[in-house]
């Protein structure tokens, strides 16, 4: 059912008085008929005179002549008056008459124009969930390194069974192929290509864009949502009326694309009996400016695991995410341990580097000892390596980025956290990875450790809850600079 906004109901108050306006009016009209014809077609005086004769006096009728005349004379008179002002009123009733059932044809008209619309934007919708958003991959076949168990593991959350209850998170650094790979596999779930089924059904895929008053059109483009439902030309201009009335039943766009992908998901639960699902890529981007609407996304996706009634996926870049995520009640539906997308192995790295690049092996070695397997910086020194700059130049450029990561992060000799920072730097260059606690008890305390861990220097994993280099290129910055943070 399409959701009756106050302006709407305000509407119909309007339309029920107008239409009892135009009944009043219309009787007030029926009734001045015959008298206007009267008026119109002969001489009021004499037929006035006449049926005055005839009805009043016809049993009795006047002694004289002049009597008669002068009564009958005072008789015309007056209602030669009052048929004056009928005479003067008429075109003014009908005037209003002709306006209010215009104006009447016209609300009809523009609601029932309005109900139609609203119809077909929610057909629209149901088939947007039925067939999912299918996002576009923005990557050909002869550069993409395929990554199949992932995208098969991806696939699998992305397919609910009926009665499922729980919510998934989706985690890696930045740059490491995840927005790739979820539309890969958002496109791909399902589908059997002897068949020509289509894959992607029930998949909705939203990207939260970097720009927060881009949500609700975000939310609109994932579900193919019109945002005109409802408003009518009438609707709006009650609206404007009530405007100041309901400001705050006022609900955002992206609020409200949500709620008509509730509905649309009840449509789709019914006829395929399993819950559709919605993923939510790039949710860090919530997590510093707008945190309070990634946890009404976390309480909504938990409350509706719960009902059966969507699943949610959220896909994160950032340690916070799952951090915030973890802390909150909500986290007792989400699906444990989280997924984690890593970097590629060094076979993979070595394979996009010389056959999907085609860069000769000892070159391709150098590259990845520098950035290891983190496809974003495999493309991007691949890219200025086949536009010839030479690898040196390419080397002081990414570790040239790294200090100003170690610079932000307070780790240089003589800042704030050189020194505890520098103990745990030491641990994890023996071990590579430290337990999530053993990484803490190295700061003074849990709000300095969580600082330095916010920034992009280290990585914290939730699945095994550890902490690691970020890159691998911050680690070979610090084997760079060994006299800093080694001896
Ligand atoms: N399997 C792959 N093979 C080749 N290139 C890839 C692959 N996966 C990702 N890329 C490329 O690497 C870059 C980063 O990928 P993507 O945007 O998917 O990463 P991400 O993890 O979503 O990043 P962020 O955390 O910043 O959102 C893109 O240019 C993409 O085309
Ligand atoms: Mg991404």
């Amino acid at each position: 059912m399409i959701e009756a906004e106050p302006y709407e109901l305000g509407m119909a108050y309007y339309f029920r008085r107008s239409v009892l306006l135009s009944c009043l009016v219309t009787r007030q009209v029926k009734f001045l008929q015959p008298q206007k014809l009267a008026f119109k077609n002969s001489n009021p005086q004499f037929s006035l005179s006449r049926s005055y004769i005839n009805s009043t006096f016809h049993s009795s009728p006047p002694n004289t002549l002049s009597e008669e005349s002068t009564l009958s004379s005072n008789l015309n008179k007056n209602l030669g008056k009052i048929g004056t002002g009928f005479a003067k009123r008429l075109p003014t009733a009908i005037f209003a008459n002709l306006v209010v059932a215009g104006v009447v044809c016209l609300v009809s008209v523009d609601l029932l124009y309005a109900g139609y619309r609203n119809r077909r934007n929610e057909r629209l919708l149901n088939e947007t969930v039925e067939k999912g958003t299918r996002p576009e991959v923005d990557i050909s076949d002869d550069e993409l390194v395929p990554r199949p168990k992932i995208v098969e593991r991806l696939a699998k959350i992305f397919q609910p069974y009926k009665n499922q209850s729980f919510y998934h998170v989706v985690c890696g650094e930045h740059g490491t192929g995840k927005t790739t790979l979820t539309r890969i596999a958002s496109n791909e779930v399902g589908q059997v290509k002897d068949k020509g089924i289509q894959g992607g059904m029930g998949v909705i895929y939203v990207d939260i864009p970097a720009n927060f008053n881009e949500l609700g059109e975000a939310f609109g483009k994932a579900i193919n949502f019109a945002f005109e439902e409802q408003i009518s030309f009438t609707g709006q201009w009650m609206r404007k009326i009530l405007g100041e009335i309901n400001d705050k039943s006022k609900i955002s766009e992206w609020e409200r694309a949500m709620r008509a992908f509730k509905r649309a998901s009840a449509v789709y639960k019914a006829k395929h009996g399993k819950p559709p699902v919605i993923v939510y890529d790039n949710v860090s981007r919530l997590v510093h400016n707008n945190p309070e609407i990634l946890d009404i996304l976390q309480d909504d996706a938990k409350d509706n695991a719960d009902d059966r009634k969507y699943i949610a996926v959220f896909v994160s870049s950032e340690g916070s995410v799952p951090r915030r995520m973890e802390s909150r009640s909500a986290w007792s539906r989400a699906k444990k341990p989280v997924m984690e997308i890593g970097d590629l192995s060094k076979e993979e790295s070595m394979k996009y580097l010389t056959e999907k690049r085609e860069i000769n092996v000892v070159d391709a070695k150098k590259i990845y000892e520098l950035v290891g397997g983190r496809i974003v910086d495999l493309k991007t020194v691949a890219d200025d390596f086949l536009a010839k700059q030479p690898f040196e130049v390419i080397k002081q450029s990414i570790l040239g980025e790294v200090e100003k990561k170690f610079n932000n992060a307070q780790l240089l000799r003589k800042q704030l956290h050189h020194e505890v920072g520098k103990k745990a730097i030491r641990a994890l260059l023996d071990s590579k990875e430290l337990g999530f606690t053993t990484f803490m008890e190295f700061f003074d305390n849990y709000e300095e450790a969580g600082k330095v861990l916010e920034t992009n220097i280290f990585a914290y994993h939730p699945e095994k809850n550890t902490v690691t280099f970020q890159s691998q290129s911050i680690e070979c910055y610090i084997r760079e600079k060994a006299d800093i943070f080694i001896k």
